[in-house]
């Protein structure tokens, strides 16, 4: 789908996923994030929006995962519009992998499916106040907190809801 290069000699590739990815991007939830789903879950946002669940594949290996789900909403940029929007339910990266611009590229290409295939006009998430490397790596695409929830994780901890809008292509 799409190659970028880590090094001259390294290369990743952004794909759609496929069910044969699944137990390899439970166990990438498993290490990186304590919000952990069933099997069952992974398979029902799979089928339902496949075009938006990607895979980052280094060298045969997958080494990190995007999941959305498409959401009707009170718009948060426009006032009391009801609109489409793409949820990023979870994203992450194996540790070993990271600071690569596998992330950015997960999250840029999930954005312009979102968009295109999906018609989605917003795109929003949920992330812990604390994960300062998760708010930098929105922020830098150009993500807004708009919202902060109250203890919206288990353990109590606030979540700060961050959205961008999706222009429509030119
Ligand atoms: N400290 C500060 N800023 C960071 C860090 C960090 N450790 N990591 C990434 N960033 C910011 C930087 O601005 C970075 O740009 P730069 O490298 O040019 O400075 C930018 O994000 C893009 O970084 P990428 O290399 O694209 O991100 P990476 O592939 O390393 O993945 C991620 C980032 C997904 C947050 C990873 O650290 C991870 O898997 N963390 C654990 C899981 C997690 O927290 N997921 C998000 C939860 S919220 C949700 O899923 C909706
Ligand atoms: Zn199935």
């Amino acid at each position: 789908m799409v190659t970028l290069e880590i090094r001259p000699d390294k290369h990743f590739l952004v794909r759609e996923a496929v069910e044969e990815d699944l137990l390899a991007v439970m166990n990438i939830n498993r290490i990186c994030l304590p919000e952990n789903y069933s099997y069952g879950f992974f398979e029902t946002i799979l089928h339902s929006y496949p075009k938006s669940f990607l895979v980052a594949e280094v060298e045969g290996r997958i080494a990190g995962y995007i999941m959305c789900r498409i959401e009707r909403i009170l718009s948060k940029f426009q006032r009391f519009r009801i609109t489409k929007a793409g949820h990023v339910i979870s994203i992450a990266v194996l540790p070993e992998y990271r600071r690569l611009g596998i992330a950015s590229a997960l999250l840029k290409n999930a954005m312009k499916i979102l968009r295109e295939v999906y018609d989605c006009s917003e795109v929003f998430l949920e992330v812990r106040v604390s994960n300062t490397p998760a708010i930098n790596l929105y922020e830098k695409l150009g993500f807004m907190k708009v919202d902060r929830i109250k203890r919206y994780y288990i353990d109590g901890e606030d979540a700060y809801l961050m959205a961008r809008e999706l222009p429509f292509p030119e």
